[in-house]
C-alpha cells in the first residue's frame, strides 16, 4: 500500500555512497523484494508506515486519548525472545569464537544463508535502514545500514537509534567504516497470497562475521533477534571492534548519582538480562534520601574508553529502552512508566477493553478481562499470564523524566565505579567491593545468574554469565578477560569494582533485601567508596559496609537482617569456587595468568 501523501520516490537512493548502493543492489537480487524503500527517518514516514502496519494486522493502535502515539503488536508464539541456541560467531577460526559461542566455518555459513536469503523478500518492500549507534557524528558512535523487510523493525529501530537522512550524511562523508546488517523475516509471499500480522520462519540463524564486520539475521522479527543495532552490533560486533581499539563494549546500564552538594558520580553496572538494569539505571531514592537525585545515561549498553588523560568515559549507544513490560509499576519503577506513557510501542503485553495495555505487576488489581498477548481472552481466572514473561515496550530514553542532561554528550560521561550482579537465591551477599582491578575482574568473570525469559530456553537455573556478557561476546571469553585486564594499563586511574545481589532468598523463599528505591541505600555506599570516603571491613571476598556504613533512615531493617543478608557462607564459596573452575577448565588454553592468580589468592583467603 503506498500512501498518496508520499511526496517523494521511495525507491530513489538518499545516499551518493557508491559502495552503500552497490550493496543494496547486490542484496535486492539475491532477497528479490518486490520493492525497495530508502528510509528518511521522518515523522511522516513513521505515522505512515504505522497506519500501514494497523491495515495489515501487525499494529493495533491503542487508545490515543490512554496512550497518545501508542501502538500494540503481538508475535508468532514461536518468536517471542533471544534465541541463543541458533546464534552463531563465524569467525575464521572456532578457537577465536571459543567454547560459549556456536561456531559454524564461515565459508559454509555463507553458502547456508545464500540459500535462505535468496528470494526470501519476495513479495515484501526491502527497508535502507541507516543507523548512528551514539549520537550522530560523535566520535563514540559506529554506524551501520540494516536491509529489512520488516516495517516493525523498521519503527522500533527509529525509537531505538538515531535513524535516516542525518545518518546517510554522515556515510555520505566517507569517514566511517559502515556494518552491514542483512535482516529477513524468512516468510516470501506468493502474488496473491495473504500475509500474517506477524511474519517469521521457524528456522532461526543470527550470525555475525567479526573479522568482516557483518551481521546476518534470518527467521525472527523480535527484540535483539532482528533490532540490530542492539546485540548483534552494540555488544556482538562492537566487542571486536572494541578489542582491537582498546576500549570496551559492555551490557551495563549507566547512572549518574547527584549529592545534596550537587556532586555527580557516574557508574555503570553489569545485570543479565532480565536482572534490574532499567529499574536500576531510573532509581527513584528513597524519600529519606533528600536532596539525593540519580540520573539515566543509559539501561542496557554501555560503550567505555579510556580517554587522553587516562580516565574510563561511557556513552549509551542507544537512543530508546527496549524494556521488560512484567513488573514495571508506578511503585516499582515509575520513570519508566511515565517514560512509556507515549510514543511507545508495546509487544506481546495484554490489551485491555478500552484500548489499553496491561501486564502482570502493573497494577495490584488485574483487569476483570483482556485479550492475552497471544490474542485470547483473558480473566483473572484464567490460570494463565495476560502478557508473555518477555514482553517489551520499545520507549523514547529522551521521555525519561530522569534522562541525564549529558546523556548524549558527545565524548560520555566519567565512569568512577563498575557494578557486577546477578540473580542468585543463595550464597552471594547484598554487596561488596573487589579489592583492586584485577580481583574485580575475577568478580566479574565469575558472575553467576538464574537464567530469565529473555532468552529461549528453562528459566531459573544458575549459570555462569561472565560480566552478564555470556550470550553477547564476539570472540573468546578467555581472551575478553584478558581484555579487561590489559584496559587497566591505559589508565590512570582505575573504576573501582563491586558486586550486588538484589535477590538473595531466606528459608521460606522470601527476597531478603526490600530492593528497588532502597537499592540506593547500597548505590550510596558504593558512590561513597569510590570517592575514597565511606568505611568498608575487609572479609575473604572483598570489603563490606558495617551495618552503620549502610544509611537506613526511613527503612526499618535490623542489623541481624542485615547480617544475613552479608552472610559469607564458607561451605557454599567452596561449591561456588569449584563451579568457578568449570568455566576455567572450558576456556583453560586463552585463560590470562592473573585470573588464575586471583583464583588462588581467593581460595587462600577462603
Ligand atoms: P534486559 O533488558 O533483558 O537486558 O534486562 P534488564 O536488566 O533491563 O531487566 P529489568 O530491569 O527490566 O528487570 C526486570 C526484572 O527485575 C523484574 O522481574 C523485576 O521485578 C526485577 N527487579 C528489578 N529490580 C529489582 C530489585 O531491586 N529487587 C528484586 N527482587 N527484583 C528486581
Ligand atoms: C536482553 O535480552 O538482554 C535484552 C533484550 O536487552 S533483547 O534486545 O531482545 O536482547
Ligand atoms: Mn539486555
Amino acid at each position: 500500500m503506498t500512501s498518496t501523501l508520499a511526496v517523494r520516490d521511495t525507491s530513489v537512493p538518499l545516499s551518493r555512497n557508491k559502495n552503500l548502493r552497490k550493496w543494496v543492489e547486490k542484496m535486492a537480487a539475491l532477497t528479490k523484494p518486490s520493492s525497495i524503500y530508502w528510509v528518511d527517518g521522518s515523522q511522516a514516514e513513521n505515522d505512515r508506515l504505522c497506519a500501514e502496519m494497523v491495515a495489515s494486522g501487525t499494529f493495533i493502535k491503542l487508545n490515543q486519548e490512554l496512550w497518545p502515539g501508542c501502538y500494540y503488536a503481538r508475535s508468532d508464539a514461536n518468536d517471542v525472545a533471544r534465541v541463543e541456541d541458533r546464534t552463531f560467531i563465524c569467525s575464521l577460526s572456532k578457537d577465536g569464537a571459543g567454547p560459549t559461542n556456536n561456531w559454524f566455518p564461515p565459508f559454509e555459513m555463507r553458502k547456508k544463508l545464500k540459500g535462505l536469503f535468496d528470494g526470501c523478500m519476495r513479495g515484501r518492500t526491502m527497508y535502507v535502514l541507516p543507523f548512528s549507534m551514539g549520537p550522530v557524528g560523535s566520535p563514540m558512535s559506529q554506524i551501520g545500514v540494516q536491509l529489512t523487510d520488516s516495517p516493525y523493525v523498521v519503527v522500533n529501530m527509529r525509537i531505538m537509534a538515531r535513524i535516516g537522512l542525518p545518518v546517510f550524511a554522515e556515510i555520505d562523508k566517507d569517514v566511517k567504516r559502515v556494518v552491514p546488517c542483512m535482516h529477513t523475516v524468512g516468510a516470501p509471499l506468493n502474488p496473491g497470497e495473504q500475509d500474517v500480522p506477524w511474519p517469521c520462519n521457524k528456522e532461526k540463524y543470527i550470525v555475525h562475521f567479526p573479522e568482516t564486520r557483518e551481521i546476518w539475521s534470518y527467521g525472527s522479527g523480535y527484540g535483539g533477534n532482528a533490532l540490530l543495532g542492539k546485540k548483534c552490533f552494540a555488544l556482538r560486533i562492537a566487542s571486536n571492534i572494541a578489542r582491537d581499539e582498546g576500549w570496551l563494549a559492555e551490557h551495563m546500564l549507566i547512572l549518574g548519582v547527584e549529592n545534596p552538594e550537587g556532586e555527580k558520580t557516574y557508574v555503570a553496572a553489569a545485570f543479565p538480562s532480565a536482572c534490574g538494569k532499567t529499574n536500576f539505571a531510573m532509581l527513584v531514592p528513597p524519600d529519606s534520601f533528600e536532596g539525593w537525585k540519580v540520573w539515566t545515561v543509559g539501561d542496557d549498553i554501555a560503550w567505555i574508553k579510556p580517554d587522553e588523560t587516562g580516565h574510563l568515559r561511557a556513552i549509551n549507544p542507544e537512543a530508546g529502552f527496549f524494556g521488560v513490560a512484567p513488573g514495571t509499576s508506578e511503585q516499582t519503577n515509575p520513570n519508566a512508566m511515565a517514560t512509556l506513557a507515549r510514543n511507545t510501542i508495546f509487544t506481546n503485553v495484554a490489551l485491555t477493553p478500552e484500548g489499553g495495555v496491561w501486564w502482570e505487576g502493573m497494577t495490584s488489581e488485574p483487569p476483570a478481562e483482556c485479550i492475552d498477548w497471544q490474542g485470547k481472552p483473558w480473566t483473572p481466572a484464567s490460570g494463565t499470564k495476560a502478557a508473555h514473561p518477555n514482553s517489551r515496550f520499545t520507549a523514547p530514553a529522551s521521555q525519561c523524566p530522569t534522562i541525564d542532561p549529558e546523556w548524549e554528550s558527545p565524548n560520555g560521561v566519567p565512569i568512577r565505579a563498575i557494578i557486577f550482579g546477578g540473580r542468585r537465591a543463595t550464597t552471594m551477599p547484598l554487596v561488596y567491593q573487589a579489592f583492586n582491578w584485577s580481583a574485580g575482574v575475577y568478580t566479574g568473570a565469575t558472575m553467576g545468574s538464574e537464567t530469565t525469559a529473555a532468552a529461549a530456553g528453562a528459566v531459573g537455573k544458575v549459570r555462569r554469565d561472565p560480566m552478564a556478557m555470556l550470550p553477547f561476546c564476539g570472540y573468546h571469553m578467555g581472551d575478553y578477560f584478558r581484555h579487561w585486564l590489559k584496559v587497566q594499563r591505559s589508565l590512570e586511574e582505575t573504576p573501582r569494582i563491586f558486586h550486588v545481589n538484589w535477590f538473595r532468598k531466606d528459608a521460606n523463599g522470601d527476597f531478603m533485601w526490600p530492593g528497588f528505591r532502597d537499592n540506593m541505600r547500597v548505590l550510596r555506599w558504593i558512590v561513597d567508596r569510590a570517592k575514597g570516603r565511606a568505611v568498608g571491613k575487609e572479609t575473604p571476598i572483598g570489603w563490606m559496609p558495617h551495618y552503620e556504613d549502610i544509611d537506613w533512615q526511613g527503612l526499618d531493617f535490623s542489623q541481624e537482617q542485615f547480617e544475613a543478608l552479608q552472610a559469607f557462607d564458607r561451605m557454599a564459596w567452596r561449591s561456588e569456587v569449584i563451579s568457578h573452575e568449570e568455566l576455567f577448565i572450558d576456556l583453560h588454553d586463552h585463560l590470562p595468568p592473573e585470573i588464575v592468580y586471583e583464583r588462588e589468592l581467593l581460595i587462600c583467603r577462603l
